[in-house]
């Protein structure tokens, strides 16, 4: 068995947008509290952010982060977070029963962005709330003093607009679980208004209406098509979730299952088209996958707390899956289709960034530390920035669940014409055999290997943990080279790696 790849310079797919290697953090469980906010934590800083925290945050250089929610966000009154800190009232979060301080509002999160270099996409509350909620939340982070909301932002300590270019109208409104969840008719005509209204404040703010929740859904795709057909000239992409479970802890269909991520996409583009040729429109709408990731290991734990739940806690143990090995190589698959699919997918948010779903972990009053996943979304982030290359794949494959021929190599390319680099993301799906494999690279002159970082592990169910931080790591590989124009390489068996090649 053996892998041949053929990369040409001129062969590609799209620039990636740099947005696709966003992230989302949520007010659910310990994502904000005592996630990236504890102030009696060793290393907060003079706004209670941790410190050990925004450190891991900031090495992975994540574009932008969404907020607040999530479902969160379908009940949530943003002027809650605003103010004097002993002033906020505590409200009880209807989506996840907890209850909330709400001592990290817009003004905190926006200043944590700032320290960690990413930026603010914020979401609005179409659930519980409308038209007139959102547009007093968006003037009051983006419009001027001398008015009304600007005058009230800036009597919180913030004079200057926050000037938040990406806007979600909504999160999940097909979910008969979100707070004020509406049909495709009830919400396309609502997120229209939303949009144009919006639009009316500033022309230039991109934004995001909601597609499915997930690809299971039985309002999908019509649903897309219908929002879409309400909504297309004044929005300008359509979120798509999908969360990645192993629950019959059978590998070969859990690693295949990036193809019905693939599928998901794909359609959603075609119904892109066809409200377009509909409309006879010029515009284009693209897609923002703002939640996708490995959702699984946690559910009974969460059942038990949401089912046994007495009162209303404040920042319990939610949806803390702890990541393994296997995860790694399925979040390398996923973040390859990312990049496969760069033409559509524009932007698309790791759901979600620390301890709720996260490659991050902390402990309150103790350690942060990265989970096995951080690896493969920090090689993906740090080095799959430039023009995604259509590369030819030959390789052979076995039948699972989702398709009958899934290759046993996921691939995917990235050049960097700034860098002169190109960068090589390659999963082996095979469980016992190692991939020999030869990439031949067309049209982009003298060729040499810089690095090779291979993750690799004798168990698929090896984590990282606060004691033990570094049992599932990054190695230095030292087998991959250039002959003839072509990279040999060998994948060990349930392997992800990193391949960078220097060019030109
Ligand atoms: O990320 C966890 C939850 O998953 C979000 O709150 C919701 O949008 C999705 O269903």
């Amino acid at each position: 068995m053996k892998a041949r790849v053929t990369a040409h310079k001129d062969f590609t797919i799209a620039r990636i947008d740099d947005r696709v290697y966003s992230a989302f953090l949520e007010h659910l469980g310990r994502a904000v509290y005592t996630g990236i906010y504890e102030p009696d934590h060793p290393t907060a800083d003079a706004d209670g952010m941790r410190g050990d925290v925004a450190q891991l945050v900031r090495d992975l250089n994540i574009p932008y982060v969404r907020y607040p929610g999530g479902n969160f966000v379908s009940a949530y009154n943003w002027e809650d977070g605003v103010g004097p800190r002993e002033d906020r009232p505590t409200r009880l979060d209807l989506a996840w029963h907890t209850s909330d301080s709400n001592a990290v509002g817009v003004h905190e999160f926006i200043a944590w962005c700032d320290t960690v270099n990413t930026k603010p996409m914020l979401a609005i509350n179409l659930g519980s709330r409308g038209l007139d909620e959102a547009r007093n939340f968006v003037e009051y982070v983006n419009g001027p003093t001398g008015s009304y909301w600007g005058n009230l932002r800036a009597k919180h300590g913030h004079p200057e607009p926050f000037n938040v270019n990406l806007w979600c109208l909504g999160n999940e409104m097909d979910g008969p679980w979100q707070v004020g969840h509406k049909t495709a008719e009830e919400y396309g005509r609502l997120a229209n208004e939303v949009a144009k209204t919006l639009r009316a404040f500033d022309k230039k703010l991109e934004l995001i209406v909601c597609g499915s929740s997930n690809s299971d859904m039985k309002t999908y795709p019509e649903w897309e098509r219908i929002v879409l057909e309400h909504t297309y000239e004044n929005v300008d992409h359509i979120s798509l979730h999908m969360y990645f479970a192993n629950r019959a802890r059978n590998t070969a269909n859990y690693l295949a299952l990036n193809h019905k991520l693939d599928t998901y996409i794909s359609t959603v583009e075609s119904t892109i088209k066809l409200v377009k040729a509909n409309k006879r429109s010029k515009h284009d709408v693209y897609i923002s996958f703002d939640e996708w990731n490995v959702w699984y290991h946690s559910n009974a734990q969460d059942r038990a707390i949401l089912d046994g739940a007495e009162g209303w806690p404040h920042a319990p143990r939610l949806l803390e899956d702890i990541y393994n090995f296997e995860d790694v190589l399925q979040v390398g698959c996923i973040l390859n289709t990312f990049i496969r699919k760069s033409n559509v997918v524009k932007i698309a948010c790791i759901a979600q960034l620390v301890n709720v779903i996260a490659p991050i972990m902390t402990d309150p009053k103790g350690a942060a530390w990265r989970q096995t996943t951080y690896y493969p979304y920090y090689f993906a982030s740090i080095f799959g920035r430039g023009t995604a290359l259509n590369l030819s794949v030959s390789c052979p494959g076995y039948a699972a669940d989702v398709a009958d021929d899934v290759p046993f190599i996921d691939i995917a390319g990235v050049h960097d014409e700034a860098e002169g680099t190109v960068t090589f993301f390659a999963v082996n799906r095979h469980g016992t055999d190692a991939l020999p494999v030869e990439i031949g690279l067309e049209g982009f002159g003298a060729a040499k290997v810089i690095d090779q970082q291979v993750m690799t592990h004798a168990m698929l169910e090896a984590v990282n943990t606060a004691d033990n931080q570094t049992n599932v790591v990054p190695v230095k590989g030292a087998d991959a080279m250039v002959s003839g124009g072509t990279v040999k390489v060998s994948l060990p068996p349930y392997s992800y790696q990193m391949i960078r090649v220097k060019v030109g």
